[in-house]
């Protein structure tokens, strides 16, 4: 049995830099016909001419794949207008970050006051720029997120007109919040739909698994599902995929990320068909919804997945996938350009 996804989009996924760029790039590339790149590098992308040399970065990393990697700018409270204005064509949305809440977000946004991001937002909201989130406090870990929901219904209702992505939701709070405000969407990784923190730290500690945010309770995951599996049209695929070498998941300061590139899509298949969802959910899932949410048109793609069983790869480079070197149900059969 073979399924076919048209155009698939990835709307947030980690590209990373140099080596790194070079090796993981046509991982994405290959299977998804484009994503949101995010902004976090060292330093982070802050101007129009470091999109385009990133942007560039990429196109070069990814050879002749038909990929469109659509360009994100790490979002500062003092970006005025005339920045904005600037920037507006190059981009395809801002991401904040609250500062240091994870990798390379020291930059960020430290305290939520309205009126202290009135100009950067009125002005996005004027131009038609979409807002993406990080959406945790600084509080306890697993109420991070929860703690985040009256910020994002706080900018919700101050800046009706602008586009807020609250990125990779791990919580139920934040899946009630979606239908709350008109202007509030959400991306959900593949790997929330599937682990809770029992798989994270139940157990022996799983460093692959550990990531911002860190996985919830199964409730959590229920509510997620639910949204997912029905094609909701505010929920857009993003892996979060964000690589970082075997020596910094392997160690005793883990970072935070987990590794889904290149099985995402066929994990996404499986955890569809378990569910008992449609092949049209998940196109909505995958493609359709950020198509609407973001206005974009993707080049044209199709990727033929295969129920036959696939062992992924202990190492992809010098990175550790999510389920290394065990055996999940769909294969890639094929990528048709036509
Ligand atoms: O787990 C994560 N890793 N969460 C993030 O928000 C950032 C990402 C990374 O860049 O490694
Ligand atoms: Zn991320």
């Amino acid at each position: 049995m073979s399924i076919i996804l048209h155009a698939p989009l990835d709307m947030h996924l980690h590209l990373r830099d140099e080596k790194m760029l070079a090796n993981i790039a046509p991982l994405s590339s290959h299977t998804f016909s484009g994503g949101l790149v995010m902004p976090n590098l060292v330093p982070p992308v802050c101007s129009r001419e470091e999109i385009i040399a990133y942007k560039e970065r990429i196109l070069k990393a990814i050879g002749t794949d038909r990929f469109t990697p659509y360009m994100t700018l790490f979002f500062k409270p003092t970006y005025d207008r005339s920045f904005l204005e600037s920037v507006k064509d190059e981009v395809t949305a801002l991401k904040l970050y609250p500062a240091g809440i994870t990798t390379n977000s020291e930059g960020g946004v430290s305290g939520f006051d309205i009126e202290e991001l009135r100009p950067a937002l009125e002005a996005m909201s004027d131009l038609e720029i979409p807002l993406c989130i990080h959406g945790e406090t600084n509080g306890f870990v697993m109420d991070r997120e929860a703690q985040f929901v009256p910020i994002y219904e706080k900018l919700a209702s101050a800046f009706p007109k602008l586009k807020i992505i609250m990125e990779h939701i791990t919580t139920k709070a934040s899946v009630e919040a979606l239908d709350r405000f008109k202007n509030l969407y959400a991306t959900i990784t593949v790997h929330h739909l599937i682990i809770t923190l029992d798989d994270v730290a139940g157990g022996m500690l799983r460093p692959h698994l550990f990531c911002k945010p860190i996985a919830k309770r199964p409730e959590d995951k229920e509510a997620l599902l639910k949204v997912a599996l029905e094609g909701h049209p505010k929920v857009m695929f993003g892996s979060d995929s964000a690589p970082h070498p075997q020596h910094a998941k392997e160690s005793c300061g883990c970072a935070a990320g987990v590794f889904t590139a290149p099985i995402a899509l066929q994990l996404l298949a499986e955890l569809f068909e378990k569910e008992g969802a449609s092949v049209e959910k998940l196109q909505a899932f995958v493609s359709d919804n950020a198509q609407n949410i973001y206005g974009i048109t993707p080049s044209s793609k199709r990727i033929v997945l295969e129920r036959t069983p696939f062992k992924v790869p202990d190492m992809y480079h010098d990175v550790v996938p999510m389920y290394a070197g065990e055996e999940i149900a769909y294969s890639l059969k094929e990528v048709l350009y036509a």
